[in-house]
């Protein structure tokens, strides 16, 4: 611990969760002096640039009020651990992809050679935060891999999940609805919890913390996952039955979300969710389902990503059908590739399933999107097919038979579509997969409109 500072914190991960948050726990907390490690050189030296290694509205100004006073980037895990008193674990636990579990379960791998790498440099005693989304359980084995040496040195582990989304992460870091903090009942686990407590304390009501037993923290993380990606595929279900209805899922969506005990947010239909995180934490949890022997329990809960699969599916065939089954040779624009807006991340994006299902069809695409160009090249890369980037939505346009919409980019609700559809070959298509342009005046254009869970306007 640093003399001038009250403790030190470390964070072993600057990804989307580690850099932003410490970045405002530092912020917040002038008087805790805050490192961030990764076995990334290239991502730290990005975050200690002008050139953040994520877009993140917000996300600037708040790791430049702090860096270098109290926050700190850098490769030395074995300093930062030495030096820490609370150790934040916030890498990456995807989906894995090999041996028992592969394409279900949760890949720990990155997580244990944290929890090895800090037992072996530990000099002290200290906190361990699993920020990480873990399954439940994962404490007992951090603990179990932690004292394996018969240490001296005493780790209190604590679950503290994150709940930020991408695009409003900073918002949601500085005002969160809640924050978990979850640890053993122990006299030890009790007193790590309120010193925790103590540093969100500086700028979240304390009433907004919430603790818990660390099952409950760990297991909530993927629940609370679980649940909202349940309202969009519940959304999406219906807009399919929509579509053949003549109903109208904008209208069904408000009418059932004025009920207080349903809500209204989370409910916009679209061409499917991606990101991160729904996918695999929903899978890691239906593979936790089966291996307690729940199967009926891991089939529910599968059943919201199947869904998932299908609303992504059913928007390329839309698309085919639509075009009088063949769009080979036809150039098509998809307007965003980024999983949703105000981020320029793409993993698994909805767009990268319809951009190689379009592939297949021999289609020519041209992909646009504000800020996820560089991630979509890299997505692509190696994929057969004609691929254009092209930022500008005009100039993708121009020349097209079709533009689908994928990700809600403000920029493409205020476009100028009587221009963009005098630039397309004719008849011109649009796929609104999000429902954010005004479908009755692009239909007076001229444009023929597909929508999710709406009836088509076409000019046949
Ligand atoms: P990420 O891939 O962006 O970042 C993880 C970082 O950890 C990477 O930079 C990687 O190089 C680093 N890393 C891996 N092993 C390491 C090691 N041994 N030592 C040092 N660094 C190491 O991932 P992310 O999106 O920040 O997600 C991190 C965790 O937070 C995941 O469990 C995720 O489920 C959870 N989460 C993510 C979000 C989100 O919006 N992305 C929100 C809430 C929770
Ligand atoms: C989600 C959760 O919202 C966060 O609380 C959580 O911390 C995070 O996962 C995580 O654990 O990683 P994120 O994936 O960043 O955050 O973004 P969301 O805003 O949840 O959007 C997820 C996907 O659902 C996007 O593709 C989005 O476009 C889509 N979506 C969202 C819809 O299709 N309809 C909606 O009504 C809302």
């Amino acid at each position: 611990m640093s003399d001038k500072f009250k403790k030190t914190i470390l964070c072993i991960g600057a990804g989307y969760v580690g850099g932003p948050t410490m970045a405002m726990i530092a912020h917040k907390c002038p008087q805790y002096k805050v490192n961030v490690v990764d076995i990334n050189p290239e991502r730290i030296d990005q975050w200690n640039s002008d050139n953040l290694p994520i877009y993140e509205p917000g996300l600037y100004e708040v790791v430049v009020s702090a860096r270098n006073k109290n926050l700190f980037f850098s490769t030395d895990v074995e300093k930062g651990i030495k030096e820490s008193d609370i150790i934040f674990v916030s890498v990456n636990t995807p989906t894995k992809t090999f041996g028992v579990g592969a394409g279900m379960a949760a890949d720990l791998q990155y997580w244990e050679k944290t929890a090895r790498q800090i037992r072996k440099y530990s000099e002290s005693p200290k906190i361990i935060v699993e920020k990480s989304t873990l399954p439940v359980k994962t404490a007992q084995a951090m603990e179990r891999i932690l004292t394996s040496k018969g240490q001296e040195v005493h780790f209190e582990v604590l679950s503290n999940p994150e709940f930020l989304a991408e695009g409003t992460a900073i918002e949601d870091l500085e005002h969160p609805d809640r924050v978990l903090v979850g640890s053993n009942e122990t006299p030890e686990g009790l007193k790590a919890r309120e010193e925790l407590v103590d540093i969100y304390s500086e700028w979240v009501p304390r009433e907004k913390i919430v603790t818990s037993n660390i099952w409950s923290s760990e297991l909530s993380k993927l629940v609370a996952n679980a649940f909202l990606a349940q309202r969009i595929s519940s959304v999406n279900a219906i807009s399919r039955l929509c579509e053949k209805t003549d109903a109208d899922i904008s209208e069904v969506a408000y009418a059932i979300g004025m009920d207080s005990r349903i809500g209204s947010k989370f409910l916009n239909a679209s061409v499917g969710f991606g990101g991160s995180c729904f996918q695999k934490d929903i899978l890691n949890l239906v593979y936790l389902c089966r291996s307690y022997g729940l199967n009926e329990v891991a089939d529910y809960w599968e059943s919201v990503v199947k869904i998932n699969d299908y609303q992504k599916e059913s928007f390329v065939m839309n698309m085919l059908t639509a075009m009088f089954n063949t769009l080979a040779e036809k150039r098509i624009c998809l307007f965003g590739f980024a999983f949703k807006a105000n981020t320029g991340d793409t993993r698994e994006t909805p767009a990268l399933y319809i951009s190689k299902k379009l592939l297949e069809e021999n289609a020519r695409l041209v992909i646009s999107d504000p800020k996820a160009l560089p991630n979509a090249k890299k997505d692509l890369d190696g994929i057969n097919g004609e691929i254009t980037y092209q930022e500008d939505p005009y100039e993708a346009a121009a020349g097209s038979h079709a533009v689908a919409i994928i990700t809600e980019w403000d920029v493409y609700k205020t476009l100028d579509y009587e221009k963009i559809f005098n630039s397309m070959k004719k008849p011109a298509f649009i796929f609104d997969g999000r429902n954010i342009v005004d479908h009755e005046k692009l239909f007076n254009i001229g444009f023929n409109v597909y929508a999710i869970g709406k009836p088509a306007l076409t000019h046949f």
